[in-house]
């Protein structure tokens, strides 16, 4: 096997415009190997025990994501897209330009990448508590154990990853959810996935694009406009903030007629006045009430159905860091 060398770029200026200069798509190459600069090919399948299954710790749409251990003793997290088709080589491209060019403590930060035969490798810094999904919806007595303060403050770091974004490089994300919310050694907040992300030109407001994201998680108007829009992703947002909120996945799979849909249900059960039953019973406690109910009205304001009525992720930003951790 070719020892492949990782040509680094380190990063020269502050001005995430000179990135792109260095992006060349069609060769094999890498940026920002900042943790550990003399990697090869065979450092990282090492790492790995040659993408071994026991390493695996997250699958999506195009690939799977290892936990990689590696040689300076630091742990990172290598996304390894495979197959031949032109939708992967897309998200791999939109992944290395939307991260060449965002960086923020709210965003998971890569790396580097490179293209291995058919495969290509996406190298981000590990995130030691793996996805917010999990801690809510799949760990046996998750929801329990994420406290309404840590709950509160992830809201707000990925509000502010997601308003850097939209603001800096000009990003739409188009698939923000719990699973593309990544929670360090500290359960701080970063976006990840940019796969599905477009870079606007800096005066469009919208990007046309096929109908994509996940269920119950996209806006309404996508379906008529097929235009993904920042609101958009304000939209999504409100969703994550329900679930913090409640516990509940955005669309329950139930059997027979009973299947939920977690906008749907928040909006009846405020009509009935029933707003406390909204609430995880893990976090329902009469010291953070009030924050509760704010939360919630913001998350209302972000779900509404018209996105002209909805607010813009700064105000989000600035609703939600008013609410200050530990008081009441
Ligand atoms: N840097 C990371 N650190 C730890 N876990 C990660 C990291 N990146 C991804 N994962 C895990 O892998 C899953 C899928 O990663 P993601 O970037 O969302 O790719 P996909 O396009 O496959 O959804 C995440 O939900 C998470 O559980
Ligand atoms: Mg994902």
């Amino acid at each position: 096997m070719p020892e492949y060398q990782l040509k680094i770029w380190m990063r020269k200026s502050a001005g995430h415009r000179d990135y792109l200069m260095h992006l060349d798509l069609q060769s094999w190459c890498s940026l920002r190997m900042q943790t550990c600069k003399d990697l090869t090919i065979v450092d990282l399948l090492k790492s790995t025990n040659n993408f071994n299954q026991s390493n695996i710790i997250g699958c999506g749409g195009f690939g799977l994501v290892y936990k990689a251990d590696l040689p300076n003793g630091l742990k990172a997290a290598i996304k390894r897209l495979s197959g031949d088709c032109g939708q992967m080589e897309r998200e791999f491209q939109a992944e290395v330009e939307a991260l060449s060019r965002a960086q923020h403590k709210n965003l998971v930060s890569l790396q580097g990448y490179c293209r291995y035969g058919n495969d290509r490798l996406l190298i981000y810094s590990y995130m030691e508590n793996g996805s917010l999904d999990y801690w809510l919806h799949e760990r046996v007595d998750g929801s329990s154990f994420l406290r309404w303060d840590t709950r509160l403050k992830i809201a707000q770091g990925a509000a502010h990853g997601l308003a850097y974004l939209h603001k800096e490089p000009n990003i739409i994300h188009r698939d923000i959810k719990t699973s593309n919310i990544l929670l360090d050694d500290r359960f701080e907040a970063h976006l990840a996935d940019f796969g599905l992300s477009r870079l606007l030109c800096p005066y469009d407001t919208h990007v046309t694009t096929d109908l994509v994201g996940t269920l119950g998680y996209i806006p309404p108007e996508y379906s008529q406009t097929l235009t993904a829009t920042f609101r958009g992703d304000v939209y999504s947002f409100g969703v994550v903030l329900l679930e913090l909120l409640t516990g509940k996945r955005p669309v329950e799979v139930c059997k027979g007629r009973n299947c939920r849909d977690l906008v749907a249900w928040v909006f009846q059960k405020k009509s009935e006045k029933g707003e406390e039953e909204i609430f995880d019973s893990s976090i329902r406690d009469r010291d953070w009430e009030k924050q509760l109910m704010e939360v919630l009205g913001i998350a209302c304001k972000c779900i509404d159905q018209d996105p002209r009525r909805r607010p813009s992720i700064d105000e989000v930003v600035s609703w939600l860091d008013e609410i200050e951790i530990g008081k009441t």
